[in-house]
């Protein structure tokens, strides 16, 4: 490879481009923004790209993509019905919550299917993804694993293999003697990946990319790849919890915001198929504060356990703390209940959880949240069988969600026998459940069905 100084600097906020490191951006001031990249003539291929030609949307085959499925429904769905040919899939989440292992379990399943498979490692020796294998009991004859870091030796290996699968674990290990970065940086992690991705492209080989979630340093995320790739994947969970969940949070395949639920077993990840069951199994009974909320994930409705704790505070400022509901929520709807219904919330300390390490990001959980809150500052326990959903507006107002009948269902199936919604999804919904259901369009109204009578 000639030594000629090809590579430039390039500042990734606005685009300065530099023949040296900079720690800070001449042109817009930003520190630490320059990252290496080689320059254009430097990447293979693209010299002698055939020409582009425009084809009118008429004349492009719409044959569907016939898709590989792993068997793992959690991981199939959660892709929207299995993986595209040439797709390429980064699979971002913390250290230690499980990627690997799910790499390695999917990778071993698509072998089943008599295709070659390659799992590419360049954190663990041979040795050692053979002793979690036998864990796992993954032993497909058509997995083949190679411990390896520097990209151009690992096309070469790959072109020699031509398996039909590849995965990368983790994409922040592998680096291009084309750069001079170290490996993990962003320009390395950023060329490494177009590699991967050109590969993808050029073979029809779906490519799976695991990507490390950092804290700001020297080593570059997965977010850095996600507008590159096809697919997002984000795998989390609490690392104190069994439970892991796998979201698709960008999908050019299929619908984002679908989820895999899955335990984290001696023997490896387990599929969950009812995870509502999962997440109220220790639900406390009548317990204030404790609230059910129908949400929908993708396709999939989901009921969670929300507890609220509400309580003087000792502080000149109350504390608004949350797990797993973004806590500017909290402060909204506490915000809002304070002032519709002239509740004293602003000397409370406020801690909201969502039991079970889950994530609610919907808005159709403010209301279950703004009950929870009303439950655990009464000292009122809901009843057992009620369930809710609506989204709650700055004036109080409740407003309707999507899907009522898919949340209504689920939680019809899971034993609730009352749900209170949004005025304008009862006015939509077909009841065939069987249940007791109630519009409501305000906070009063929600504090009248839960606790009548309306001071
Ligand atoms: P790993 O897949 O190595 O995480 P990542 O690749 O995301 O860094 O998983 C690490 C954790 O999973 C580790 O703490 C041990 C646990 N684990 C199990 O509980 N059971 C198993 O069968 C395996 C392989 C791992
Ligand atoms: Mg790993």
């Amino acid at each position: 490879m000639p030594k000629q100084p090809l590579n430039i600097f390039v500042c990734q906020d606005c685009g300065y481009r530099s023949v040296k490191w900079l720690g800070r951006c001449p042109d817009c001031g930003n520190w630490n923004s320059l990252a290496e990249e080689a320059t254009a003539q430097r990447i293979p291929g693209n010299r002698k790209r055939p020409a582009a030609t425009a084809k009118t949307i008429e004349e492009i085959d719409p044959a569907p993509e016939p898709r590989l499925a792993s068997g793992l429904s959690e991981f199939d769905r959660t892709l929207g019905g299995g993986l595209v040919p040439g797709s390429v899939v980064l699979i971002g989440g913390d250290p230690g919550i499980g990627k690997s292992t799910l790499v390695l379990q999917v990778l071993d399943r698509l072998a089943r299917t008599g295709r070659p498979v390659l799992y590419l490692s360049g954190e663990e020796s041979p040795q050692q993804i053979k002793l979690r294998a036998e864990r796992l009991s993954v032993r497909s004859p058509d997995l083949f694993i190679l411990s390896a870091t520097c990209v151009e030796e690992i096309i070469d290996e790959i072109k020699r293999l031509s398996p039909e699968i590849l995965a990368v674990d983790s994409i922040q290990t592998i680096y291009t003697s084309d750069l001079s970065s170290a490996a993990g940086s962003v320009g390395q992690v950023r060329e490494s990946a177009a590699r991967f991705i050109d590969f993808a492209k050029n073979s029809a080989v779906p490519v799976f990319l695991v990507g490390h979630v950092t804290k700001e340093g020297a080593i570059a995320g997965p977010k850095v790849l996600e507008h590159l790739v096809d697919t997002v994947l984000y795998f989390e969970g609490d690392r104190g919890h069994v439970y892991r969940v796998l979201r698709a949070v960008k999908n050019r395949f299929g619908s984002t915001n679908e989820i895999g639920v899955f335990e984290m077993k001696d023997s490896g990840l387990a599929e969950v198929l009812n995870p509502s069951g999962i997440f109220l199994e220790e639900r406390p009974r009548d317990a204030a504060g404790s609230v059910v909320v129908a949400c929908v994930e993708g396709t999939r409705p989901l009921l969670v356990e929300i507890q609220a704790l509400v309580g003087a505070s000792p502080l000149g400022t109350p504390r608004r703390t949350s797990l797993g509901v973004d806590h500017n929520r909290i402060s909204l709807l506490s915000a809002v209940l304070a002032k519709t219904l002239k509740i004293e919330l602003g000397t409370q300390d406020i801690f909201i959880k969502v039991a079970g390490g889950m994530k609610v990001e919907e808005p159709a959980a403010d209301l279950g949240i703004a009950a929870g809150l009303l439950s655990s500052f009464l000292g009122k326990p809901l009843s057992q069988d009620l369930v809710l959903f609506g989204e709650v507006g700055l004036a109080g107002e409740v407003r309707g969600v999507s899907q009522p009948e898919l949340r209504l269902k689920e939680a019809c199936k899971m034993g609730f026998r009352r749900c209170l919604m949004s005025r304008r999804n009862l006015e939509g919904v077909k009841n065939a459940s069987g249940m007791e259901l109630t519009g409501i369009s305000s906070m009063q109204d929600l504090f009248r069905c839960l606790f009548k009578p309306f001071p």
